[in-house]
C-alpha cells in the first residue's frame, strides 16, 4: 500500500501530518539537501513522522533523518546499508524507504528477541537517563519488524538476518556505504562496529546511536581499538552535526566517516 493510499484510508493518520508540519518541513530540508527532489523529501519526512507515531522507538526522528540523508547522498556510490539493532522496526522502516530511493539493499541484523544477557559491568548505562539493561529488553519479533516495514517502508529492499551478532556477523562480507548501529550494550556495539567498519567503502559512514553514554563513548574513543579495526584513531565524534538541526532534539548520535 502506498503512503498516499494509507493517508486516504486513515483520517487518524492524515490528522497526524499537519500536527508536525514544522518538523516535517525542517526534516524535508535536510533530505532535499542530500539530493532528493523537494516533493519526495517532503513525502519521506512525513512518512518518517507517521512511522514514529505508530511504531514504538527510542530514537528521535531527526536522528534517522540524518542517517536517511547519508543514504540518499550515497545513491550513486557503491555499497549497501546495514542496520544493527531493529527493536520494533521503526528505524528499519525509515531506512528502507531511503534505501529504495537510493537503489540500495538494507541488511537488518537483530536477535529479534531483545538484548543478550549483559556482562556485569555492561548492564548499567546513562543514555539520557540511568538505565539498567537486562536480557530481553527492546525485544521485537521478526514478524513485528517485517510488519512495520511493510506498513511504513519498503519490505522488498530488506534482508533480515536473525540471531546473535557473535554468530550472524562472522560471515558478513557485503560492501557497505552506510551503517547504523543502535544496540545499547558496549559488547554489542563492539561486535557491530567491528563487523561493519571494515565493510564500509571509502567515503562510507558509520553511525552509532546513544554515543553520549560514558561506556560507549569510552569504547568509541579508544584509539587502540580503532587501530585493531585497521582505521586511523577517531578523535572527534560528538556531536555529529553542529548546524543546530540535531541540537534541538538530541546529541546522542555519533558518526564516523571512512
Ligand atoms: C535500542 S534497540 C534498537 C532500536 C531501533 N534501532 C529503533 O530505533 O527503533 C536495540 C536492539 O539491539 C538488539 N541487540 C542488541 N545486542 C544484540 C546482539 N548481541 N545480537 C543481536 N541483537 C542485539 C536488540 O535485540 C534490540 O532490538
Amino acid at each position: 500500500m502506498t503512503f498516499l493510499t494509507l493517508l486516504a484510508r486513515s483520517p487518524r493518520l492524515a490528522r497526524a501530518v499537519p500536527q508536525y508540519a514544522e518538523e516535517i518541513g525542517a526534516e524535508a530540508k535536510v533530505l532535499a539537501a542530500a539530493g532528493l527532489p523537494r516533493r519526495s523529501a517532503l513525502a519521506l519526512a512525513a512518512r518518517h513522522r507517521l512511522t514514529h507515531r505508530f511504531v514504538p522507538s527510542p530514537h528521535y526522528v531527526s536522528e534517522l533523518t540524518l542517517v536517511a540523508a547519508a543514504v540518499i547522498e550515497r545513491r550513486d556510490q557503491p555499497g549497501h546499508v546495514i542496520e544493527l539493532g531493529a527493536y520494533k522496526g521503526s528505524s528499519a522502516a525509515k531506512l528502507s524507504s531511503a534505501c529504495r530511493l537510493a537503489g540500495k539493499r538494507l541488511w537488518v541484523f537483530d536477535s529479534f528477541e531483545g538484548l543478550p544477557e549483559p556482562a556485569m559491568d555492561d548492564a548499567e548505562h546513562q543514555i539520557e537517563r540511568r538505565r539498567c539493561f537486562a536480557r530481553g529488553d527492546y525485544a521485537g519479533s521478526l514478524e513485528e519488524v517485517r510488519s512495520a516495514v511493510r506498513r511504513f517502508g519498503s519490505l522488498e529492499v530488506c534482508t533480515f538476518v536473525p540471531g546473535w551478532f557473535s554468530e550472524t556477523l562472522a560471515d558478513f562480507d557485503e560492501e557497505l556505504s552506510v551503517a547504523f548501529v543502535d544496540v545499547d550494550l558496549t559488547e554489542s556495539t563492539r561486535q557491530a562496529v567491528a563487523a561493519a567498519w571494515p565493510s564500509l567503502v571509502d567515503g562510507g559512514v558509520l553511525f552509532v546511536h546513544d554515543a553520549t553514554d560514558a561506556k560507549l563513548r569510552t569504547l568509541l574513543a579508544d584509539a587502540d581499538w580503532w587501530r585493531e579495526l585497521g582505521a586511523e584513531p577517531r578523535t572527534s565524534f560528538l556531536p555529529s552535526r553542529t548546524d543546530g538541526f540535531l541540537e534541538r532534539r538530541s546529541r546522542t548520535l555519533a558518526w564516523f566517516l571512512k
